[in-house]
């Protein structure tokens, strides 16, 4: 059977269309299925392998007793989405109207989708900063929208403003912003920002902000593009409980922005999933109202982590940049004498017994050589597990 056009299309936006038409499967499944073959620890997907706080998976299991198992309402019930402008009004100091201004939708994922599919048509452009998350890839294909790339280079990970700016241009339709961004662990400094809203006011572009990892931040607070001046009116921004809440198979995630953009976008969502996850949107909201320590908490265990596992990549020969926010750690494999990234991962569970994943997933093929060398590690998992993976990586110098 032959995958439709549009979605080829998408496949080859995505960089999972080899030459000959047929599918690959995703880096991620591929390396998640190396590790489950091998045995080997498995650093490359970013999920977390414990469970999130206990009064969130126990309002989860409330909600179930409770009977709240039948679709919810399109925009998501009232708890969350109050739950949600609480939350952006107490970290950010935003005040979106939880029922107009908010819509809950099946992971960020879908919320991006939804974005993308209901803004843009053929032929507009879309910017991203690469390496940029798959989704958005495929979604600009699908869509069938031009997809611009501006670069962001080790060790910084952080766009040149002269690149930014032309890159984007009166056809460009949305300025598509992951901050803090997987998968380099940088996030984006003010300047940047300001410069993305003065553009998208230039060109009449939308900014979509894809801030899943708005919480998973160290020693940086995370500052929203919506709340810079200017930017409300021509922002959509897109977060998820998955994260925060280490709650990732539960598929809750939200949008928040002005209601005309939300209107048109609820237009598409609501023939994606329509609705989702009933009994787990009451639980995100019982943790998006837990208090302040607990948001700090979460940061500041994960950024133990991340040096944990800096630290063990530094010492087996790696060159690493500094993650500033998110589950991972980008490393440089050539000092360690492997220019090759991706043939690199797929060896490294018999000579570590660790699984990463190469940067060239995460980049478009005409670029693929400027992140020969990267690799991308999760941090976010057992300090146990953490130290067994540095010890093992230890041995690739010797
Ligand atoms: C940058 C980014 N956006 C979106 C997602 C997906 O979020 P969700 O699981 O809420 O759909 C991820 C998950 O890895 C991500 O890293």
């Amino acid at each position: 059977m032959e995958l439709s056009g549009a979605w080829q299309r998408a496949a080859r936006g995505a960089m999972l269309l080899a030459a000959d038409g047929t599918l690959k499967p995703t880096i991620f499944a591929e390396m998640s299925a190396l590790a489950t073959s091998t045995g080997a620890i498995n650093l490359g997907q970013g999920f977390p392998d414990e469970d999130g706080p206990a009064e969130v998976l126990e309002a989860a299991r409330q909600a179930i007793t409770d009977g709240m198992n039948q679709y919810p309402p399109g925009l998501g019930f009232p708890v969350l989405r109050e739950a949600i402008s609480r939350h952006q009004h107490r970290f950010y100091g935003l005040t979106p109207d939880p029922d107009r201004e908010v819509i809950v939708t099946a992971g960020a994922t879908e919320a991006l989708a939804a974005a993308i599919l209901a803004l843009v048509e053929t032929g507009d452009e879309v910017v991203t900063f690469e390496p940029f998350y798959d989704s958005y890839a495929a979604m600009i294909a699908l869509s069938g929208a031009v997809h611009r790339t501006v670069a962001l280079r080790a060790p910084l990970f952080q766009p040149d403003h002269d690149e930014l700016r032309r890159a984007v241009t009166d056809r460009t339709r949305i300025i598509l912003v992951n901050n803090p961004h997987n998968p380099t662990g940088a996030m984006m400094d003010l300047e940047t920002l300001e410069l993305i809203v003065e553009l998208a006011h230039r060109h009449d572009a939308v900014i979509v902000t894809d801030e899943v990892y708005e919480h998973l931040t160290f020693g940086r607070v995370h500052l929203p593009i919506a709340t810079l001046p200017g930017a409300w009116d021509r922002t959509v921004t897109v977060s998820s409980g998955g994260k925060t809440f280490s709650t990732t198979g539960w598929k809750v995630g939200w949008m928040t922005g002005p209601s005309e953009l939300l209107q048109v976008i609820l237009a598409v969502k609501q023939f994606l999933t329509y609705v989702n996850a009933a009994p787990f949107q009451p639980a995100i909201a019982v943790g998006l109202g837990l208090p302040d320590e607990f948001f700090r908490g979460v940061a500041s265990v994960l950024q133990g982590k991340r040096d944990l596992l800096s630290a063990g990549l530094r010492h087996a020969g790696f060159s690493v940049s500094e993650s500033q926010g998110s589950y991972f750690v980008v490393a440089d494999a050539a000092p360690l004498g492997f220019a090759d990234a991706a043939g690199l991962c797929r060896r490294l569970p018999e000579l570590a017994g660790v699984v990463a994943v190469p940067m060239s997933a995460f980049v478009t093929d005409e670029h693929k050589s400027d992140y020969a060398s990267l690799v991308r590690f999760a941090f976010c998992k057992r300090v146990d597990v953490l130290e067994r993976a540095s010890a093992q990586l230890a041995g690739l110098s010797r």
